[in-house]
């Protein structure tokens, strides 16, 4: 297998934080674009999916749930890797991936991250993105923000992360909970330069998201 041939995925990594929604986006943009995904999910966003969306996530199913959560029939791109495994492929920097979207990020994984705890694979694979100097995006979901959890975001920014809350635009006219998530997700997927069609961009015209086509009145 010729360099050109090596598949070189987008890891995702969900924490237990609410808005599994934005991840479900994150995944269908990915895969929409033709990216490639290997995804981690930890042990407590278990409890969110759960929570959010009914769904039981199982390591040894993962396709026929994740099939369920996102909608997306055609998984051939996506591997999935058990948050305790930590000889999977990307807990290594000679895996190679692009990079790495935590989303949604907790204040817990927020913490890990910046320390260096690498206490799951989540926290490994996010320690060594960082450590091989490749994109890093943490799609931050939790409010109000307590003083430690800011100091964190710092750090990360600190060492070349792009911390991005989960923090819906309107200019773009969204509407609906759907358009909204889709907003935050299409965000993520701009700070890596993957191109999508997840919201309307400005254009540089005040008032222009109210007369958006399709936009409900
Ligand atoms: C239903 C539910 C919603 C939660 N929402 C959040 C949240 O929005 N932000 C957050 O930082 N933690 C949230 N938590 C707490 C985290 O899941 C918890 O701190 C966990 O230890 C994070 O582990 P992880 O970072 O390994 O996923 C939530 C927990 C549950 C059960």
């Amino acid at each position: 297998m010729n360099d050109q041939q090596v598949r070189r995925p987008w890891v995702v990594g969900v924490s237990g934080a609410s808005g599994t929604p934005y991840a479900a986006s994150v995944i269908r943009g990915l895969l929409a674009a033709g990216e490639a995904v290997d995804l981690v999910v930890s042990r407590a966003a278990r409890l969110t999916i759960l929570d959010e969306t009914g769904i039981s996530f199982r390591d040894a199913h993962w396709r026929d749930d994740l099939a369920a959560w996102t909608g997306v029939e055609d998984l051939s791109g996506v591997r999935h890797w058990p948050a305790g495994d930590f000889a999977a492929g990307p807990s290594s920097g000679s895996y190679p991936a692009k990079g790495m979207l935590v989303v949604p990020a907790t204040t817990g994984a927020v913490a890990g991250i910046a320390l260096g705890l690498s206490k799951d694979l989540l926290q490994r694979v996010a320690s060594v993105t960082l450590k091989e100097r490749r994109p890093l995006v943490v799609c931050l979901r939790e409010t109000p923000l307590n003083g430690v959890t800011l100091k964190h975001l710092v750090e990360l920014d600190a060492q070349g992360a792009v911390v991005l809350p989960a923090s819906p635009g309107f200019y773009a006219g969204g509407s609906t909970a759907r358009e909204l998530v889709d907003f935050v997700a299409g965000r993520v997927l701009d700070a890596v330069g993957v191109p999508h069609a997840l919201y309307r961009r400005w254009e540089g015209e005040l008032g222009g998201a109210v007369k958006a086509p399709g936009r409900a009145g």
